[in-house]
């Protein structure tokens, strides 16, 4: 089995980085463990031309194909993030919308390999459990749209 931990925020070496090799480090007595930065992808925002909606593809072709590849090879997926403005860092949200070819709320979308679990982890500076709330809904609602099932969320 193949675990992909994604760390969601623009930076390599901070605190999420810091989560992700916690995770990693767990993990990787199990399961084989890749870790990947967003930082290290570099993709357009997507242009809401909803070509995807009749074509199940972006008209842009870039470094989101890599991304969703690695998120096909594997069987668990953990998006770790942190809270910026009280909402996923602008790179991880400029990825989720550029996902939509594979969201499945129209027909036809692509798909990733069925049987996927998902898990969302939340960091912030604040106290309040609310706001890593919001940042692991965003998480499951983008897990649920691609038929990624949601195991467990952790904020921290
Ligand atoms: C642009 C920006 C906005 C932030 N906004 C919030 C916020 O709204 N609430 C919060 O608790 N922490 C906020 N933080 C703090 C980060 O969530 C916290 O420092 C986190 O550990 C950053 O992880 P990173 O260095 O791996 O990106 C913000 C940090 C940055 C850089």
């Amino acid at each position: 089995m193949q675990a992909l931990i994604i760390n969601c925020s623009p930076v390599k070496t901070g605190a999420t980085a810091l989560i992700v090799s916690v995770i990693s480090a767990c993990l990787k007595q199990k399961y084989e463990t890749r870790a990947i930065c967003i930082a290290d992808y570099a993709f357009q925002f997507c242009r809401g031309c909803r070509s995807c909606h009749s074509t199940a593809q972006c008209v842009q072709h870039d470094d989101v194909d890599k991304i969703m590849a690695e998120m096909d090879d594997s069987d668990i997926i953990v998006a770790v993030s942190p809270s910026y403005w009280a909402d996923v860092p602008g790179q991880f949200k400029a990825f989720i919308d550029r996902c939509t070819p594979w969201c499945n709320t129209h027909e036809p979308h692509a798909s990733l390999r069925p049987g996927k679990r998902g898990y969302a982890v939340a960091l912030r500076t604040g106290p309040s459990m609310r706001e890593c709330e919001r940042i692991i809904q965003t998480i499951q609602h983008f897990f649920g749209h691609l038929e990624i099932e949601t195991c467990a969320s952790l904020g921290l």
